[in-house]
């Protein structure tokens, strides 16, 4: 079997990986491939197959050997998206009874407040430039996710260094010591809480929850889940953001479509964002237990598998003309928040928080347009998060 080597161009590939996706697709589904870091594994990219895959139980999440009997302990840092059923089911059961569609609604009001705030702090700004990405894509979601959690004094700058170690793919050494400092900081926080009066927050409902048959949370396990929606909930949304408004600047004739009609074209135009150019490149890892057949592609038993969601995205099996972004395009379900067992459980959240900003910021400067050319933008490295370092924009 051949290996396709993707960091023979990692820079073109990591700036626009697009065409490259769309050449393995013309030649299968699947390939054996070489990841700009160096790692050999299968990448599943035709949307059918990509959709397949993500709702496939032989492609597990755990790569630990199945425990004889009964559930094992998790070590911190560990979560539901790094599981499988029984332990799966019965974490995301826990959080799912706190994350409802009623207790994401109820956060409306305050990611209007939150995102009117950021965007008066705009205008002040000498010379009527920023950078998108700190002056909104990243505090709007950070905020919004601290306080649904209940850290509201959270160092966010601090937070955001050591999640995006967490994510980037640095040496497992950096990866793990951000993980473990972060775990340090959230068992603190777990403890403060537990001995304080019951707080009306996220992870002070998790400390108490029980489901019907007493089961609850342990210690590792709320650290766990609380690392999880955290880093989850921002390394994500961020780019939906900044991904979406790059597009939309660079499609004058969809952006003023948006602008005449806000009301009849926002829901569509975020979830042509998240197919066009969302932020979640590729699924998290997953294991082959068993051999699994991909179009001509034997996946072996034990080996590693990336699912290209922006591959799907862009399938023409799939979506017409799937190179165009059209913000009016009938709806047709994409995979930018997966699907199956580990479907995205903050879609809703993440779907609000983009919808709020794109047109509130739009709203708020009629004349925006981006402050650099395309070139000049520097891209997150690693095939997991997809985006721009930086969006310097103008108004
Ligand atoms: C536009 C923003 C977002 C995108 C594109 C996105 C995308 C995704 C994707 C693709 C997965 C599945 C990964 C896989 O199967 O390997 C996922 C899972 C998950 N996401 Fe999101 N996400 C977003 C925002 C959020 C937010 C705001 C939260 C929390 C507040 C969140 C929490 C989670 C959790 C907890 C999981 C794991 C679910 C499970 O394993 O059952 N996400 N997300």
């Amino acid at each position: 079997m051949t290996v396709v080597d993707l960091g023979e161009h990692a820079e073109e590939f990591t700036t626009n990986p697009y065409p490259m996706y769309a050449k393995l697709r013309a030649a299968g589904p699947a390939h054996l491939v070489r990841t700009p870091t160096g790692d050999e594994v299968w990448l599943i990219v035709g949307h059918e197959q990509a959709r397949a895959a993500l709702a496939d139980a032989r492609l597990a999440k755990d790569w630990r050997p199945p425990a004889e009997e009964g559930y094992v302990e998790l070590p911190a840092g560990a979560n539901m998206l790094e599981t499988d059923p029984p332990q799966h089911t019965r974490l995301r059961k826990l959080v799912a009874r706190e994350f409802t569609p009623r207790r994401v609604e109820a956060l409306r009001p305050r990611v209007q407040e939150v995102t009117d705030r950021l965007l008066d702090a705009m205008p002040a700004t000498p010379g009527r430039s920023a950078d998108l990405i700190d002056a909104l894509a990243f505090p709007l979601p950070m905020t919004v996710i601290s306080e649904l959690i209940g850290v509201p004094d959270l160092d966010r700058e601090a937070f955001r260094v050591l999640s995006n170690q967490a994510v980037a793919p640095l040496s497992g050494d950096e990866g793990a010591a951000a993980v473990g400092e972060i775990g340090v900081y959230l068992a603190g926080l777990i403890e403060t809480k537990r001995s304080a009066a019951p707080a009306d927050d996220l992870l002070s409902a998790l400390i108490r929850t029980r489901d019907e048959d007493g089961d609850q949370l342990s210690q590792n396990e709320l650290i766990g889940m609380a690392f999880l929606l955290l880093v989850a909930g921002h390394e994500t949304t961020v780019n939906l953001i900044s991904n979406g408004v790059r597009a939309l600047l660079n499609h004058p004739a969809q952006l003023a479509a948006l602008r005449a009609d806000f009301d009849g074209l926002i829901d569509g135009a975020i979830e042509e964002m998240l197919r066009y150019d969302g932020p979640v490149e590729t699924a998290t890892y997953r294991f082959a237990r068993e051999p699994v057949q991909v179009g001509d592609a034997l996946i072996p038993a034990g080996a590693p598998v990336l699912v290209a969601l922006a591959s799907a995205g862009r399938d023409p099996l799939r979506h017409v003309d799937p190179d165009r972004f059209d913000i009016r395009r009938a709806p047709q379900s994409h995979l930018a928040f997966g699907h199956g067992i580990h479907f995205c459980l903050g879609a809703p959240l993440a779907r609000m928080e983009g919808r709020i900003a794109v047109r509130t910021l739009l709203e708020r400067a009629p004349e925006l347009q981006l402050a650099v050319a395309a070139e000049e933008l520097k891209w997150l490295p690693g095939m997991l998060i997809r985006g721009a370092r930086r969006l310097p924009v103008r108004w």
